[in-house]
């Protein structure tokens, strides 16, 4: 009898599931199948030894069990809460026990199984998070460990016809959790398909396709094994389309092949069969090698634009629906995303028939991460721990075995941040000698002695740069060093995109193409893992770790990326579609045309036309197809653009563009891959003459259409526009890369800190004088002396504002000069921007500008923007962070207007960026979720004449000297003038 042990005892095992089969591939077969995913029955202990031993698995005794559907995570469906760390474990660390408070869901499912699953048949788990028993008809099969792996029982003779009760008992915890400790939401629970499927008692169990690429020869290298029961067997392949039909095992070289690649993802039709079984595959002939450490498929260096996949939806957790993940992935390769790491573990299987067909490189990672282990100097790592190498050769061993034929498959990798060690060396060795096709990837060990890549993450710019010319310092390990020193160079995660960022990407793809040692990297993270709650008072957000009581958790962590929940692009994605674009347009001043260069590795660049366009304030735009002869991968050409387009009177922008010329499988005709635009300005703004003479009365100034306080020199109004606040402003509330700690900087504080603790967010001015000189236009010329800044601090900023009017509009010249040493605590103090900040009594309604957009741009991002005419109402101008933070700027604005209910307020100067929103730098400070960002009526406006980089310190590097901003003089002109 189990007194309440024995599960206890099991949980805590260091041993892999037992009772399944041993893992194969992922197959599609016309043997019989029937889904057991829908409405199960469900019920939640709080722990394995109050959960009912017996009585339920059978289904007689349903007592206190409800409908849950399956696949879920029990969390997402109001059976206890989703909780976030992302190193920290969630329990003590003492493997390989469990915590007492150890969720565990029974799950029970009736259904009816017809003849045709006799007298052969299993069982398959595609993932159960984290720890299964398995019951059919109350026998029961064994357990699973493993999440995201696929366990498969064989019910021969345990299966009835007829109606038959399946029972699976979760349990959240067991000492597999040890061993997936990656950064995520955990989320118990059955989040994957259940299936029955017919084994013929003459079928096909496994295949193992093995289809190189010669490109000397240009055939295609076909070998396709069959196996029963781990012995090969007699089958027949057919690939119809190259009229091919051949014994299985034996290799055929096929002379004309059409190679595959993440470009041109060919792929032909197969069969396998045996008189009972037919299996059906997709074939893709590619090739991988590494040579002079330089990454090839097909014989060609390739270029990895990529990114780090996580699966997560903001309503169910774990489950990601077909649909969500056919749609996310056409909206990659829609931005020009070529490759995938599937951070950190295999994700549904369907996931490697679409990256096949849509066509993506795909760095496959085994369901392993032991990061907790690190804060205790790596004491204790399963990696190195013999008791484990049981468990971590199972989850290799599934994780290669499942996914085997699939194309998009390059690299297998070991696991994510589980230290060094002996398992997972004998893990190496293993894949080694299965699939020597496919080099190995773990980032975890810089020394990489079991890996055939050199793989780092947020190595700095700089550090790549030595890395790519092959001049990094070298390891001690003289043999070691040479080793790694013939690898290719991979950034397994780069460029974290958390909140407003992530900046500096330009700069590495510039690496990335300059060096053919670099084979690009994979951005952290494509998805960001929000949760979607309701709001108190209506509306909907996203909740993020510590939002559902969690005793530790690491907060907003958990929402890092290049889209949101919903899949909704973040301005980093549009940024990195620019960034990564396969063609590169560049046009010539003069807009006599443009050279295009390809930076494609396979394909001739005929998919595409090209497109050009002139914009003109106001004029409808005017343009053309030109013909480009198809440029061959790697090539530049100049294309000449008709005589008739020519720069006009500015401002005028013409953009070439190159669009799909047919519908792809991800994306329609017309769809635009790559850009570039040259932009004839206006010439600099010419302030208006300075004609208008100062009026005093004993409170006020006025100047043309403005009045201004005699206390502090500020304007009130201008013209009929109250004005409640200006000053000036160097400070922005922090982003998360401003609250994270630069990798290698100076200051051990983060920026956010160094900001605050120099009072940057607390600047007041004192008035030094107002005074009334005569202009040369014959009127007046209002000064306005201040000095700015902070409580205990000594250091500070002259600030001067000279206005001057022609009774129309303002001219308003801002000169700043830092005055005394700005050092706080030792380190200089750097600035968020220099700009003005401008407060209006009324909230706008639309903001309209021409400058760079839609999106925001700060120094170090904005890629994807472009110049243009754009509009947009007032509440789109920021960025919905899950955290809210400075967001929102326009780059590069020559011209502006605010639309008031007192008219439209015209700004108007030499370039500058532009914030305007409808709360205060306070409130947004303060904000930890989106909906605490409550307009207040007012309107705040920014005015910068220049800003800092956003950089990428919330897991990295900070911000790059050229686009850090120290404190120094500034001098800038805006022109204001409300129009009714
Ligand atoms: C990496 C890790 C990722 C994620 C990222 C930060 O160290 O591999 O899983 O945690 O940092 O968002
Ligand atoms: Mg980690």
């Amino acid at each position: 009898m189990d007194v309440g042990g024995e599960g206890v005892l099991e949980l805590s095992s260091f041993s892999p599931g037992r009772g399944s089969l041993p893992p194969r591939a992922y197959l599609h077969t016309d043997a019989p199948r029937l889904s057991l995913n829908g409405d199960w029955q469900f019920r939640l202990s709080p722990g394995i030894r109050s959960a009912p031993a017996d009585g339920w698995q059978d289904g007689r005794d349903l007592r206190g069990f409800e409908t849950l559907p399956v696949p879920s995570s029990w969390p997402m469906h109001g059976h206890g809460k989703p909780a976030y760390t992302n190193i920290q474990f969630p329990f003590a660390v003492e493997p390989p026990h469990v915590p007492d408070a150890n969720p565990v869901g029974d799950h029970v499912l009736a259904f009816h199984t017809g003849p045709e699953f006799f007298p052969h048949a299993l069982l398959r788990f595609d993932g159960i998070d984290s720890a299964g028993t398995v019951w059919l008809n109350g026998v029961e099969l064994g357990t699973t460990r493993g999440s995201r792996l696929a366990h498969e029982f064989d019910v021969s003779g345990i299966l009835v016809e007829g109606n038959n009760t399946l029972a699976v008992r979760v349990a959240q915890f067991s000492a597999a959790s040890y061993v997936e400790d990656q950064d995520m939401w955990w989320l118990p629970g059955i989040f994957r398909d259940v299936s029955l499927q017919a084994r013929p008692a003459e079928g096909i169990d496994d295949v193992f396709v093995h289809a190189g690429y010669d490109p000397r020869s240009g055939e295609g290298v076909l070998r396709i094994e069959a196996s029963r029961g781990g012995q090969a067997i007699d089958a027949v392949v057919r690939v119809p389309e190259l009229d091919l039909e051949l014994p299985a095992g034996q290799e055929q070289r096929i002379p004309g092949v059409e190679p595959w690649s993440a470009e041109v993802p060919r792929l032909y039709e197969a069969t396998v069969s045996t008189p009972a079984e037919t299996v059906s595959l997709q074939l893709g002939f590619r090739s991988i090698h590494i040579e002079d450490a330089q990454f090839t498929v097909n014989g060609r260096r390739i270029l990895l634009r990529g990114v780090n996949r996580h699966e997560h939806h903001p309503r169910l957790g774990r489950v990601v629906p077909r649909e969500v993940m056919e749609s996310e992935l056409k909206l990659m390769k829609q931005h020009n995303i070529n490759a995938i790491r599937t951070s950190h573990y295999p994700p549904h299987p369907d996931f490697l028939s679409l990256a096949d067909q849509l066509g993506f490189y795909v760095v496959l990672e085994c369901d392993l991460e032991t990061h907790g282990f690190e804060s205790a100097g790596w004491a204790q790592n399963p990696s190195d721990d013999p008791r484990w190498e049981a468990a971590l050769l199972d989850r290799m061993r599934r994780t290669v075995e499942r996914d085997k034929n699939h194309a998009s498959v390059i690299m297998w990798s070991l696991g994510n941040e589980s230290g060094t060690g002996r398992n997972l060396a004998a893990m190496s060795r293993w894949v080694k000698d299965r699939d020597p096709s496919r080099p190995i990837h773990y980032e975890g060990d810089w020394s990489s002695p079991y890996v055939d890549v050199y793989s780092r993450m947020y190595a700095s710019q700089a550090e790549t740069a030595l890395i790519g010319q092959g001049i990094e310092p070298p390891l001690e390990d003289a043999a070691l060093d040479a080793r790694r020193r013939a690898m290719p160079f991979v950034l397994c995660e780069y460029v974290h995109a958390m909140g407003n960022g992530p900046g500096g990407m330009t700069e590495y793809q510039d690496l990335f193409e300059r060096h053919p040692r670099l084979m690009g990297g994979f951005v952290w993270e494509w998805l960001e893992h929000g949760i979607t709650v309701p709001t108190p008072g209506g509306g909907e957000h996203f909740a993020y770790g510590g939002d559902f009581g969690e005793e530790i958790h690491d907060g907003n962590f958990v929402t890092d990326g290049l889209v949101d929940a919903n899949r909704k692009p973040r301005p980093g994605l549009l940024d990195f579609k620019r960034v990564v674009a396969p063609l590169r347009i560049q046009v010539a001043g003069d807009w006599s045309g443009f050279t295009v260069h390809s930076g494609q590795d396979f394909a001739d660049t005929s998919a595409y036309s090209f497109r050009f366009a002139v914009a003109a304030d106001g004029g409808t735009p005017d343009g053309g197809t030109v013909e480009v002869p198809p440029l061959a991968a790697q090539e530049t050409a100049t294309v000449a653009l008709p005589a008739g387009i020519r720069p006009q009177a500015g401002p005028a922008v013409l953009t070439v563009s190159a669009v799909l010329n047919a519908a792809t499988a991800w994306a329609e005709a017309g769809h635009e891959v790559a850009w570039g635009q040259s932009v004839h300005s206006a010439g600099p703004a010419v302030p208006p003459p300075a004609s208008e003479t100062v009026h005093a009365t004993d409170a006020e100034l006025r100047l043309g259409p403005a009045v201004f306080s005699r206390l502090t020199g500020m304007p009130l109004e201008i013209g009929g526009v109250p004005i409640e606040r200006m000053g000036l402003s160097l400070w922005w509330p922090p982003t998360d890369n401003d609250l994270g700690r630069e990798w290698g900087g100076d200051d051990p504080r983060p920026l956010a800190l160094q900001w605050k603790e120099a009072g940057l967010d607390r600047l007041h001015s004192r008035l030094l004088g107002i005074t009334a000189g005569a202009t040369s236009d014959g009127g007046e010329q209002l000064v306005i002396r201040t000095r700015v800044g902070a409580a205990d601090k000594q250091y500070g900023v002259l600030v001067d504002y000279s206005w001057t009017s022609d009774g129309d509009a303002l001219a308003l010249r801002t000169q700043v000069r830092p005055q005394g040493t700005w050092v706080n605590a030792g380190f200089n103090v750097e600035w968020a921007r220099i700009g003005l900040e401008l407060v209006l009594g009324g909230e706008a309604s639309t903001v309209s500008w021409f400058g760079q957009g839609p999106h925001q741009a700060y120094p170090d991002t904005g890629q994807g923007t472009r110049t243009g005419w754009f509009s947009m109402a007032l509440d789109e101008l920021d960025v919905d962070y899950a955290r809210p933070q400075e967001s929102g700027a326009r780059a590069g604005v020559g011209s502006a207007a605010l639309k008031l209910q007192e008219g439209e307020l015209e700004i108007t100067g030499d370039p500058f960026s532009l914030t305007v929103r409808p709360y205060s730098q306070a409130v947004l400070d303060a904000a930890t979720h989106r909906p605490d960002l409550k307009p207040d009526g007012h309107t705040y406006v920014y005015v910068d004449h220049a800003m800092r980089g956003v950089g990428t310190a919330a897991c990295g590097p900070g911000v790059l000297e050229a686009y850090r901003l120290a404190p120094r003089d500034a001098d800038f002109t805006i022109v204001l003038r409300v129009r009714p």
